[in-house]
């Protein structure tokens, strides 16, 4: 079976969350249930950067670049190739496009120009297919950023027309639904699609252009991250506007929801060359070296054993970050340690780095995107807090529970999908779940995960338990390897 991956992020190459870690991984667990899976992407500043970094052999193919009409001009993308662990990556390059310092926008907002951008790697994408003769049977899209390749495959006459994707099917899945890439209605025009599709049942959207919802009606399969989010996403709380849409096209039976996995290959305390001391669940006397270590290096004073408290995050609304900082001053009152690594809004970066000139002996934020970092956060520390608003998965507090951090989450998503609260189940619990979105139930479960840490015993054994959890990809890619055979009619 043939299945092409598109997507705009991609771990090691390129990534800002969640979708990169997902890429990554999922592909390769695809390919070793004997699937050719192959994978476009674009080529931008960073990625160019990673290959060189990490020594990848790469090769540009030559005499076979595609091109691109939108709005009555022509663009030219060169492909180049490399392989990783059995899959084969196409970068699209443009220089125009992706020879940038960032992905989706800059700090002052999101580039004017990604429909173009994006709409060029959704048809780059299917002309690189054509190019390099790969006949999909499955094409496989992730977010708005890839809709223009199942509404192109449906209402694009170049291509609804083109016998070689006949008897392609298109899988979308939905990481995060508040995501939409809503343009002016010009948008249809600019990549020659009918006038008609601009209505109600079609991309049109309170008067502007939809790419999620063109997405998502014109795929033959919508999934989306969690089965718990696959509920959400169809009422008006969670749905961004679409919940109809989706209630719609789930009555179809055309919905599923599916937790993602963990790639334990790369997220593991026991081989993680980046963490200063490797530990596991039998041996946890490095993960002590971790968070010494760690408070050395934040600056955290105190010789009583506080509990620190680690969050790895983008600093959007959708991560709760606004009840970290309207109730700091709560949290560090219950004499914890806190450590924030994160960029995104600004405001939410501004005050955060004001907010260590007042807390600096048991609070500090680290402002930027950083990897190793993020690791040594993940190992050094003892809880991790999510607080999300909603988590179509969440990634942060499946890497923590394999690094025995304890999660401590809003339920919500995937977050209530993968977190069972200790204080409900004692048997099962590998965390702390607190339901209502306020500061005053957040503050009750961190008080809750405090007076399990001050018991050391059963601490450990909570540890030991969520360093136990399996999140592997096994499951999943068992499950989406199911719905591409039953699209296919296999
Ligand atoms: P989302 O995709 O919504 O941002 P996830 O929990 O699914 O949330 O995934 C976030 C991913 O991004 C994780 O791999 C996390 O470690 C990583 N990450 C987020 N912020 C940073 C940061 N500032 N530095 C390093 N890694 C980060
Ligand atoms: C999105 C979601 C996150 C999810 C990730 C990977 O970024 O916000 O919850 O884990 O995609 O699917």
């Amino acid at each position: 079976m043939n299945v092409l991956f598109v997507a705009s992020e991609m771990e090691p190459f390129a990534k800002t969350g969640g979708l990169a870690d997902v890429i990554g991984v999922l592909p390769k667990r695809l390919s070793d249930l004997g699937l050719d899976v192959r994978v476009v992407m674009p080529l931008y500043k960073e990625a160019e950067r990673n290959l060189r970094r990490l020594g990848f052999k790469v090769q540009t193919i030559r005499n076979k670049e595609v091109m691109v009409p939108i709005d009555w001009i022509s663009y030219k993308g060169k492909i180049k190739e490399t392989k990783i662990d059995g899959i084969t990556i196409y970068f699209l390059i443009n220089e125009e496009f992706y020879d940038r310092d960032f992905i989706y926008g800059s700090p002052s907002g999101d580039f004017s120009d990604n429909d173009v951008r994006f709409g060029f790697l959704s048809l780059g994408a299917l002309e690189i297919a054509k190019a390099m003769d790969f006949q999909p049977d499955i094409i496989h899209c992730n977010d708005w950023q890839t809709a223009l390749v199942p509404i192109s495959l449906k209402w694009k006459k170049h291509y609804n027309d083109e016998p070689f994707f006949k008897n392609t099917k298109v899988v979308y899945t939905i990481h995060n639904i508040a995501y939409q890439g809503l343009y002016q209605k010009e948008l249809i025009n600019k990549f020659g699609l009918p006038s008609y599709i601009f209505n109600m049942d079609g991309l049109e959207f309170y008067g502007k252009a939809n790419l999620m919802k063109g997405g998502i009606i014109s795929s033959d399969l919508v999934t989306t991250v969690s089965p718990r989010y696959a509920e959400e996403i169809k009422t008006p709380d969670y749905g961004y506007w679409l919940d109809g849409v989706l209630r719609s096209i789930s009555n179809q039976g055309k919905l599923a929801g599916i937790m993602n996995g963990l790639d334990y290959d790369v997220w593991d305390p026991e081989k993680d060359n980046a963490i200063c001391m490797k530990y596991s669940a039998e041996n946890l006397d490095g993960k002590i070296m971790n968070k010494m270590k760690l408070r050395k290096h934040l600056g955290f004073k105190s010789k009583e054993n506080k509990p620190l408290i680690g969050i790895v995050s983008r600093l959007a609304d959708q991560k709760g970050i606004d009840l970290i900082v309207n109730f700091l001053d709560q949290i560090l009152k219950l004499d914890v340690e806190l450590v924030v690594l994160g960029t995104g809004d600004k405001n939410y970066e501004n005050i955060l780095t004001e907010d260590m000139n007042q807390y600096g002996d048991s609070f500090s934020a680290i402002i930027g995107y950083n990897d190793k970092k993020a690791r040594a956060i993940y190992a050094g520390c003892d809880m991790f807090l999510m607080p999300s608003r909603f988590e179509p998965c969440g990634l942060g507090q499946l890497m923590a529970l394999k690094y025995g951090t304890i999660p401590i989450v809003r339920g919500t998503g995937g977050l209530l999908d993968s977190i069972i609260d200790y204080n409900r189940n004692p048997e099962r619990g590998n965390g702390f779940v607190f339901h209502e979105f306020n500061g005053e139930e957040m503050l009750k479960a961190i008080e809750n995960a405090i007076s399990v840490y001050n018991n050391p015993i059963d601490w450990t054994q909570l540890v030991r338990k969520a360093m136990a959890e399996n999140f592997s990809w096994r499951k999943a890619s068992e499950i989406y390897h199911n719905h591409y055979n039953r699209l296919l009619g296999h």
